[in-house]
C-alpha cells in the first residue's frame, strides 16, 4: 500500500517536473524559428537579411552589451514601423520574448578598432574632429574628455540628441560600424593623471588656493554651488575665464587642456584634500563658514 503511494508521487513528480521542464521556452530553437531568416543564425544577418527594403536586418551580435533588455525587447514586442521587422507581440508569449533575449544576450562581438577609426573619419569627425576633440565650430562635443560610457555613447549614436546637429545615425550606419566606432572612440579617451594634476596644482596653484576646498566660487552660483556641483566642462570655464585670468595671471592661459584635465583630477580626488576637511560634508560646511566670513 504505503509502496503503491510512494510510486504514485515518484510518477507524478517526475511527470510533472517534465512538464514543468518543457513550460520553459527555448530561446535558441525560438530564434532559430523566428528570427534567424532575416538576422542569421549566428545573429550577423542572413543574406536575405541584408537585401530586406527599406532598411536591411540588423546584426544582434554586435549590439549585445551595448544595448539595454529594455530596449531589445521593445523592439521585439512591437517591432519598428514601415519595415520587415514586424511585431513579434502577435507570435510569441511574453516568456518565450525573455527566452529570445537570454539566447541573444549568449552572442558575444570582437569589435575592430581599425574599421572603427576608418568609420569614424568618415562619419563623425566633420563635426567632432580628426582627433574626436571637437574644435570643428559645429557645437559637438569632445569625445576624448566624454564621461559617458561605452553604452551611454552607443545610445547617443542610435537616437540622436533632440535639437541638436546630433542626429541618429541608425539608419546611417550598421550595428558593427556602432559597436566598433564606439570602442574606437572610446580608446580616444584620455585618461587624466591625478599625480601630475598634484604637481602642476602646486606649482600653478597653491600659491593662492593652498587646497581645493580654499576655493571660493564667484558670481551669482556662488553661494549655492559647490566644486562638486560642476562638471569638468564647466570648472574649466571658470579657470579661464577672463576674471580668473585677471587674477591668476596669464599662465593661466597656456595651461594645456589635457594638463587642465589632470589638474581638475587631482582637485576632485581625496589627494587633495586637507586631513581634517576629508569628509564631505565637513568641506561643505567649512565652505559655507569661509563664505561667510568673506560677505563681511
Ligand atoms: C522578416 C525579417 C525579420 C525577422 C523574421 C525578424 N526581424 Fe528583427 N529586424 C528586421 C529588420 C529589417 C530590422 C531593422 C529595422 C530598422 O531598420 O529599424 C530588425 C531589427 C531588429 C532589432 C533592432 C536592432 C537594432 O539594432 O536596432 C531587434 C532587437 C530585432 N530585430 C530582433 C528580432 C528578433 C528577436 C526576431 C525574432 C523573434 C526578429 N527580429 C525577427 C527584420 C526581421
Ligand atoms: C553634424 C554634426 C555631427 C556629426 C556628423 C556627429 N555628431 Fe556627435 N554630436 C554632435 C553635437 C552637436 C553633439 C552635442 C549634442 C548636445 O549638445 O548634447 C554631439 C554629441 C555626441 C556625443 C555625446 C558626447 C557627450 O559626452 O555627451 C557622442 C557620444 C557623439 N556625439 C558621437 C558621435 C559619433 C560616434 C558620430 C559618428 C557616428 C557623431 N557623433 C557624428 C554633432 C555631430
Ligand atoms: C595669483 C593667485 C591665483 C592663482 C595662481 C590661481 N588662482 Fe584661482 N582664484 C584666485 C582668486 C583671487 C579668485 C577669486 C575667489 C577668491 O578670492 O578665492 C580665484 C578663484 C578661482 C576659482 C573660482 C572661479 C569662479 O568663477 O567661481 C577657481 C575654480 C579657481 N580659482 C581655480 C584655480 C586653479 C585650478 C588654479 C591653478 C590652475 C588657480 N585658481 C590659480 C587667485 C588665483
Amino acid at each position: 500500500m504505503i509502496k503503491q503511494s510512494l510510486f504514485a508521487i515518484l510518477a507524478f513528480l517526475s511527470t510533472s517536473m517534465a512538464a514543468w521542464a518543457g513550460d520553459i521556452p527555448n530561446g535558441k530553437d525560438l530564434f532559430l524559428a523566428n528570427c534567424a531568416v532575416c538576422h542569421g543564425k549566428d545573429g550577423a544577418v542572413s543574406n536575405y537579411g541584408r537585401k530586406l527594403k527599406p532598411f536591411p536586418a540588423r546584426n544582434l551580435r554586435a549590439l549585445v552589451g551595448l544595448a539595454t533588455r529594455d530596449e531589445l525587447r521593445r523592439f521585439i514586442v512591437y517591432g519598428v514601423h514601415d519595415t520587415a521587422m514586424t511585431a513579434k507581440k502577435y507570435a510569441l508569449d511574453p516568456l518565450e520574448i525573455e527566452a529570445v533575449i537570454d539566447y541573444i544576450k549568449t552572442f558575444t562581438y570582437q569589435p575592430n578598432l581599425a574599421a572603427g577609426k576608418k568609420r569614424f573619419e568618415a562619419v563623425c569627425s566633420v563635426c567632432h574632429g580628426k582627433d574626436g576633440r571637437a574644435q570643428t565650430g559645429m557645437g559637438a562635443k569632445n569625445l576624448v574628455y566624454s564621461s559617458l560610457n561605452l553604452r551611454e555613447m552607443v545610445q547617443t549614436m542610435r537616437y540622436g540628441r533632440s535639437g541638436t546637429l546630433m542626429t541618429s545615425k541608425r539608419h546611417q550606419i550598421s550595428n558593427a560600424d556602432i559597436a566598433n566606432i564606439a570602442n574606437y572612440v572610446y580608446s580616444l579617451r584620455y585618461n587624466a593623471d591625478t599625480a601630475k594634476g598634484k604637481r602642476l596644482y602646486r606649482k600653478d596653484c597653491a600659491s593662492c588656493h593652498a587646497t581645493p576646498s580654499a576655493i571660493h566660487l564667484i558670481g551669482n552660483a556662488a553661494n549655492r554651488t559647490t566644486l562638486a556641483d560642476l562638471d569638468n566642462r564647466l570648472l574649466e570655464l571658470r579657470i579661464r575665464h577672463g576674471r580668473h585670468v585677471n587674477r591668476a595671471g596669464r599662465g593661466i592661459v597656456n595651461i594645456t587642456p589635457d594638463d587642465m584635465q589632470d589638474i581638475i583630477a587631482y582637485m576632485r580626488s581625496p589627494l587633495s584634500r586637507p586631513m581634517a576637511a576629508n569628509k564631505p560634508t565637513g568641506k561643505h560646511a567649512s565652505e559655507q563658514v569661509d563664505l561667510k566670513r568673506r560677505a563681511h
